[in-house]
């Protein structure tokens, strides 16, 4: 299986490049499964049904979101109603959403998709290794689904690795988002599990991890809250990833980061 998968979208340039991006990118790269994290869509705070419904129209299979989930209010009701739009399963009981999805691909194959969230310089949230062990025990890698998916949305590395290392075997891929930066570390782990400890995001990277440099700046030698941050309107990188598995066993074969336009350095999978 082909599956795509791009980090945080910041803002309504990020959004743009990334309807565009998934477009592109699911012919280009013959994607099967692409999973986007929106959490920032919305100016950098959350994710409004509009956003989301323009997305999934580009070729956005599945959504994922992090801690800034509910910053726009009117998600709650939409994600209550929309299975491919989740949010980290980590989130206290009775929140609205699920923190997991299985896709039915046009062929029959399926691919669980699942988000969760860290704890290290994070809101306290349920622990996401044990709710995890606890819903991948639902599935079977290679029988009863072909791929499983983890967006794990954390801001320390060393959490993102444990989380990983300790899933290696039993997931298709571990990819981090939230800290917007892409990381060089992606691996298939010694089980067979990818793993990329964050997939950067899709924003403008002249920026405070896609926000306004200025203003963020500012927050920090001034140690007061200053005008309100405002993402970043350059052209923005697409950063994110392509996996591909064996359907057989559901493990990677291949992991090869994505990063299109903008500043960064750019890399496509020639594959
Ligand atoms: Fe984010
Ligand atoms: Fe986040």
């Amino acid at each position: 299986m082909r599956i795509m998968f791009l980090g945080d979208v910041v803002g309504r340039t990020g959004r743009e490049a990334a309807a565009l991006a998934l477009t592109r990118l699911r012919t280009e790269l013959r994607v099967d499964l692409a999973i986007i994290n929106a959490e920032n869509a919305s100016h950098g705070f959350g994710l409004a049904p509009d956003m989301a419904r323009a997305l999934f129209d580009a070729g956005a299979d599945v959504i994922t979101l992090g801690n800034h989930a509910w910053d726009r209010k009117e998600i709650t009701g939409y994600i209550a109603e929309t299975p491919r739009l989740i949010r980290p399963l980590n989130f206290p009981p009775g929140t609205p959403g699920a923190g997991s999805v299985t896709v039915e691909l046009r062929d029959g194959r399926k691919a669980v998709v699942l988000n969760a969230m860290g704890r290290l310089f994070m809101d306290p949230l349920d622990c996401p290794f044990r709710l995890s062990a606890v819903e991948l025990s639902k599935f079977k890698l290679g029988s009863s689904v072909q791929a499983i998916v983890i967006d794990f949305h954390a801001e320390a590395t060393s959490e993102k690795m444990a989380y990983a290392h300790s899933f290696d075997g039993q997931v298709s891929l571990v990819v981090g988002t939230h800290t917007h930066c892409p990381s060089a570390d992606h691996q298939i782990l010694p089980g067979g599990t990818a793993f990329q400890s964050d997939a950067g995001m899709c924003g403008d990277y002249d920026s405070v991890i896609g926000m306004t440099k200025d203003i963020a700046a500012a927050r920090f030698w001034r140690k007061m809250p200053g005008e309100r941050l405002q993402p970043a309107d350059g052209e923005p990188t697409i950063c994110g990833l392509l996996l591909i598995t064996n359907d057989t066993t559901g493990l990677a074969k291949a992991i090869h980061p994505i990063r299109l336009g903008g500043r960064l350095s750019q890399t496509i999978p020639s594959v």
